[in-house]
């Protein structure tokens, strides 16, 4: 063994033990939390005292960083001064009438019976009968908690004047929730004119039909069975028409008139 080794072996040993340090460092920076910023070659405006979204703040007397807005701030673009649109209210009264910047057309309807089926139909049923699924599986389940909808063809619900329907929607009624959060004004007003051609569908007679078509229809009505067959036939996707002419006309057959 030459003679310098005597001195190198120990200093050797103590470079490998200070060559952990570093690592040390490293892991005791990443695994520990410090109020301190990190330290930061360039620090830009990295780190600045702010109050970060729901901490607290011991300035105001509820604690809470951020504030919310001062009572009657409207945001911008938001002030809902025509109450007929925005509320279905006329005077005191519910509206009797669709807003008059609102065009009533089949791209309405369509539009209307679109969001019914989304937003309604689960609970209401398709033809606005209060059968929907949600319903019917309440209906199942016999929890005994479950008020069933009403149905759009009750006395109560065909008086409604639209824009006691329009409030439905927005703000819900007695156990139905609100929708209004979810709709926006327009698409509930689409679905209220569709719900209107619910309940015109429901009682309509054959002078709602145009002239040219009535022949057709009564001679459909007389191919139909009269035990209420046309609803299934309906419901497994009926052509248009095709078997709106039973005893009682059906529920799609209307909205496309109305
Ligand atoms: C979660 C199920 C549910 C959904 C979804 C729902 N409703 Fe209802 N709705 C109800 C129930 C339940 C009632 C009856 C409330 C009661 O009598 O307590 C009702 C009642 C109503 C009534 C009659 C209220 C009256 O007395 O005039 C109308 C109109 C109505 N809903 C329209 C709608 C429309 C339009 C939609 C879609 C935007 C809708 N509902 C979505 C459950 C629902």
């Amino acid at each position: 063994m030459p003679k310098w080794w005597g001195w190198i072996a120990p200093v050797i040993i103590v470079l490998v033990v200070l060559s952990f340090i570093p690592l040390a460092m490293i892991y005791y920076a990443r695994s520990s939390r410090s109020p301190e910023p990190k330290p930061s070659i360039i620090p830009d405006m990295d780190n600045q005292p702010k109050y970060r979204a729901q901490a607290s703040n011991p300035l105001f007397t509820d604690q809470r960083a951020m504030r919310p807005p001062v009572a009657g701030t409207v945001a911008r673009g938001m002030l809902a001064t025509d109450t007929h649109l925005y509320l279905g209210v006329v005077g005191e009264q519910w509206a009797e009438g669709f807003p008059p910047e609102l065009e009533i057309d089949a791209s309405f309807m369509a539009r209307g019976q679109e969001r019914y089926d989304i937003f309604c139909a689960t609970c209401h049923g398709l033809d606005g009968d209060g059968n929907g699924m949600i319903s019917q599986r309440a209906e199942q389940l016999a929890e005994g908690t479950w008020i069933a909808p009403l149905s759009y063809h009750t006395p109560t619900v065909r008086e409604r004047p639209v824009g006691h329907i329009y409030n439905t929607i927005t703000s819900g009624i007695r156990t139905m929730p609100a929708y209004g959060t979810q709709v926006p004004v327009e698409d509930r007003w689409a679905i209220v004119a569709y719900v209107r051609a619910l309940q015109l569908s429901q009682y309509a007679s054959l002078s709602d039909v145009p002239a040219e078509q009535r022949e057709a229809l009564k001679l459909q009505a007389e191919a139909l069975p009269p035990d209420g067959t046309a609803d299934q036939e309906e419901a497994a996707g009926g052509e248009e028409a095709s078997t709106d002419a039973a005893t009682e006309p059906d529920a799609e057959g209307g909205g496309q008139d109305g």
